[in-house]
């Protein structure tokens, strides 16, 4: 298991990281000496989100399972830059892999849209049942493989989104009026927002706090974790449940690196990807609980919402996204596991 802290984001941290990317070291495993090769994992939240832990985990059974052959360092906390950015540093292969928001993959394949769609899924049990089922995503997980050196190994939970402001609560589309709130950057979100009724105004992460704060921004969309963690709670402190979506976020890996796998080693990463994935789901749960408390202490207020409303609000959107036979074979599989 390897954590990597680096104090900021900086041009210098990403040449050693290019440089290193891949890099093999000699380790002694019983008698044999194994050439274990690192890969370098880059991931934008903080090193004890359930996705860090999940990795950390993964990278020590990864090991273990391929003989020394393999192992992760991972990257938190937007060190190697912002998801966008870090998707791009996987396709010329100076990052191994990467978490990332599902909405962000449409910029490669609109086909995507399909599965970050509001009110989607019922429950995480549901999203999780499809997003990890080759049946169901298999294709579009590789589509990217020889286009743009991209492959998704499976998507982990993101929690579930709900709105928050710095004005007071949110309780039907008409409050969002005039409202502009952070989405993570892509058409369907931008359309979702205007269809909830505020303004939705892609930006990073990592830049949402100052916006919100210096009035560029009138509040965001996320999971409870981020709103404690990132102390958007202290800012825009009217959490709304709207529970309008749930993304995946995915584990993706340059291509190139996957194919250097022997089929055994891939065989083991797919297996233990999917143990991790189960992992990551039930400390979730306990983690949005212990953000809820935190965010109440800093004085954030929680309320429900006519989700009705928003629920009839964004359904064009469902119309207007599922709209080949790539989305709506998708979509049939994701309302048959209802
Ligand atoms: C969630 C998600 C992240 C994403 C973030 C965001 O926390 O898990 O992958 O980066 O939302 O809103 O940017």
């Amino acid at each position: 298991m390897k954590i990597t802290k680096v104090l900021g984001f900086s041009m210098t941290a990403l040449l050693s990281v290019s440089l290193l990317a891949g890099c093999t070291a000699a380790a002694s495993d019983g008698d044999a000496a194994v050439n274990t090769t690192v890969l370098k994992v880059a991931f934008n939240q903080n090193a004890s989100h359930p996705q860090a832990v999940a990795i950390l985990e993964l990278s020590d059974k990864l090991k273990e399972g391929t003989n020394g052959a393999y192992e992760l360092e991972l990257f938190p906390d937007e060190q190697l830059g912002s998801q966008a950015e870090t998707i791009e540093l996987v396709q010329t292969g100076a990052v191994d892999l990467a978490v990332v928001a599902g909405p962000l993959m449409e910029a490669f394949n609109a086909d995507f849209a399909v599965l970050n769609l509001p009110y989607l899924y019922d429950s995480a049990e549901h999203q999780m049942s499809v997003l990890n089922e080759p049946d169901v995503t298999g294709d579009l997980y590789s589509s990217l493989a020889e286009s743009e050196s991209l492959s998704v190994i499976g998507a982990y939970h993101g929690g579930i989104r709900n709105v928050y402001t710095v004005d007071g609560p949110v309780e039907t589309p008409a409050d969002l009026a005039g409202q502009k709130i952070r989405v993570i950057a892509s058409d369907t979100n931008v359309s979702m927002m205007e269809l909830m009724g505020g303004v939705g105004t892609p930006l990073a992460q990592g830049e949402v706090y100052t916006a919100i704060q210096s009035g560029v921004l009138d509040g965001g969309e996320n999971n409870e974790l981020i709103f404690a963690d990132l102390a958007h709670s202290e800012i825009a402190p009217f959490y709304s449940y709207t529970k309008h979506l749930m993304i995946p976020d995915y584990l993706i890996a340059n291509s190139e690196v996957l194919a250097a796998f022997s089929d055994a080693d891939r065989a083991t990463l797919d297996s233990l990807f999917a143990g991790s994935v189960v992992s990551e789901l039930a400390a979730f749960d306990e983690k949005v609980v212990a953000a809820k408390s935190k965010a109440e202490a800093a004085g954030a207020k929680f309320n429900e919402v006519d989700i009705e409303a928003f629920r009839d609000a964004v359904a064009p959107l469902l119309e207007e996204k599922i709209n080949n036979d790539v989305t709506q074979a998708i979509f049939d599989k994701v309302e048959a596991a209802r």
